[in-house]
């Protein structure tokens, strides 16, 4: 069961902007098991997209570059891949759902067609066989009247039918990885909650692994195995999701658990924001990136980065506090977290 299906190692994804470089993603390193579910969580501007997208290829470049590292992606080196290959690859073993469906589905092609046309292209189905599928997934992904809806445009669903839509289309070519940014934070809570339990249903039938990129920690623990923390462009903590959760041991993913309600307290409790912001990515800093909004930085976190610490076989963090030689410090409570 622990075999994997995509292993990322010391990935760098820059942009080259008129202003200089923008060091987007800056050594990140993590490997994804057959039909696990990991989720990236991490403050805005931390790389989670970026990560997420070079490894579908999906940034343009130029403005994007890799700088180095390697994405092994089912037996493929991705970084390698001609672009004619990638779409290959995109259109039969890779899925991916944005926040906006509207950015993902085509105003200008029916529903049904979005299916059907990966279906032709990359698995070779005939017209009606592709139908037939489309319609199967429609109602697999709780469409009503999916015949009905076939015919229909993207401005012609809800906000709930069309993330239900983009998840068909994803789904539809039976993908190895499925990756899901962001995808349910422009929907109300109810609707999150059945198309989270949705996409884990489903892939559970289909066997696919996914990563989901999400703030929202309690989307984490109803969903995911395990957890990778992500702060300035580098994973600085990841573990299973009861490691994150009950020890977590670096002070960005503390600051994280204290800064979200926690899904099953009934009492009003005390959110604790991060303070400060992430470091400009133009010019990051020489050391521990999150040092200076950190209440525990001694000296050396200023001097030098922290390479992970290597604490169980699942979980490490990145900080110098796990050094032998540091000073002991008391985790502060953490009230705030996922329901568990
Ligand atoms: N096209 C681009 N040109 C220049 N910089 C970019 C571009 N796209 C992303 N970046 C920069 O790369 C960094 C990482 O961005 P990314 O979109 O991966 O963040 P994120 O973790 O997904 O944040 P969010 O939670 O807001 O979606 C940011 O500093 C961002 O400004
Ligand atoms: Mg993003």
């Amino acid at each position: 069961m622990n075999e994997p299906i995509l292993e990322v190692s010391d990935l760098k994804v820059s942009f080259r902007t008129y202003a200089g470089e923008v060091q987007a993603v800056r050594g990140v390193s993590f490997q994804l098991n057959k039909g696990e579910v990991l989720a990236i969580v991490g403050e805005s501007g931390c790389g989670k997209s970026v990560t997420a997208q070079t490894i579908m290829r999906l940034i343009p470049t130029p403005p994007s570059v890799i700088k180095g590292g390697s994405i092994r992606f089912n037996n493929k080196e991705i970084t390698r891949l001609t672009d004619k290959e990638m779409e290959k690859v995109r259109g039969s073993e890779m899925g991916m759902i944005f926040q906006d469906p509207m950015t993902s589905l085509n105003p200008t092609m029916s529903v049904g067609r979005q299916i059907t046309e990966g279906l032709i292209k990359h698995q070779g189905m005939g017209r009606r066989a592709a139908s037939s599928r489309a319609v199967e997934m429609l109602k697999l992904v709780g469409i009503s009247n999916p015949e009905g809806r076939m015919n229909q445009y993207p401005h012609e669903l809800s906000g709930g039918m069309r993330q239900r839509a983009m998840i068909a289309i994803a789904l539809a070519c039976n993908p190895k990885l499925l990756i899901a940014d962001e995808p349910t934070t422009a929907l109300d809570v109810t609707i999150q909650a059945q198309i989270i339990e949705l996409m884990k249903k489903l892939s559970e039938q289909m066997d696919s692994s996914i990563i989901i990129i999400t703030h929202d920690l309690g989307v984490v623990a109803d969903m995911a195995q395990r957890v990778i923390v992500m702060y300035a462009g580098k994973v600085v903590e990841q573990g299973t999701v009861d490691e994150l959760y009950y020890d977590p041991r670096h002070p960005y993913t503390w600051g994280l658990l204290r800064s979200v309600p926690r899904l099953d307290s009934s009492r009003e409790e005390e959110l604790v924001p991060i303070p400060g912001t992430p470091p400009d990515l133009f010019a990051p800093p020489a050391g521990c990136a999150f040092a200076d909004r950190c209440a525990y930085a001694m000296e050396a976190c200023f001097a030098a980065d922290p390479e992970p610490t290597r604490l169980t076989r699942t979980h490490s963090a990145a900080c110098w506090l796990l050094h032998p030689d540091a000073p002991k410090v008391e985790r502060p409570v953490l009230t705030g977290g996922a329901a568990r």
